[in-house]
């Protein structure tokens, strides 16, 4: 068997995405997927890749995007990242993160980021072994705008 493949997402891959969100504790409909895939294909400032094995199953994704910030020149950001967790260590991780970094350089920009829970400790180890170094730590914090009661 070869390692895995990469291709861009495209339309209705949402439902495998979605299984793969799942996974990575974001609880995701096919339905959901598919529409917010919908609005970053149409985006050049956004894009997703999959990995897919020799028989086209889709194992791992990961969002890449330009992030404008008005104090920071243009940089890269990673919106997600998850590998089927039967697909693990044989390289698909990197061979997704190595695809958007060449995306994000195309693009023109100097620095990918990842911001990634402090409690992922092993996707911390997986980071370092591509090449990221931390450099801060930030909380975040969210303000309802809908009152859902
Ligand atoms: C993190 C994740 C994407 C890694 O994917 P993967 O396909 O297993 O990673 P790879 O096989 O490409 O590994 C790349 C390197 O990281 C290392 N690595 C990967 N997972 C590791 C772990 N759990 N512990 C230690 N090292 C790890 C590998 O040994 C490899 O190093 P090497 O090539 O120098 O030997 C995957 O474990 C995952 O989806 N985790 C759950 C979701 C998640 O944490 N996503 C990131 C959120 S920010």
């Amino acid at each position: 068997m070869t390692g895995p493949s990469t291709r861009r997402a495209v339309r209705g891959d949402g439902a495998a995405l979605a299984g793969l969100a799942t996974q990575l504790g974001y609880p995701s409909s096919a339905d959901a997927l598919d529409a917010r895939l919908d609005r970053v294909l149409e985006r050049e400032d956004h894009a997703v890749f999959v990995a897919e094995t020799d028989a086209g199953e889709i194992i791992g994704w990961i969002h890449v995007f330009l992030a404008l910030r008005m104090e920071s020149p243009l940089f890269a950001e990673l919106g997600g990242l998850v590998v089927a967790a039967a697909h693990r260590r044989r390289g698909a991780g990197r061979v997704l993160v190595e695809r958007a970094a060449d995306w994000a350089c195309r693009q023109g920009v100097r620095t990918l980021r990842v911001r990634s829970r402090t409690a992922r400790e092993e996707a911390r180890v997986f980071y370092e072994r591509l090449g990221f170094t931390e450099t801060k730590r930030q909380r975040v914090l969210d303000r309802r705008l809908i009152d859902d009661a």
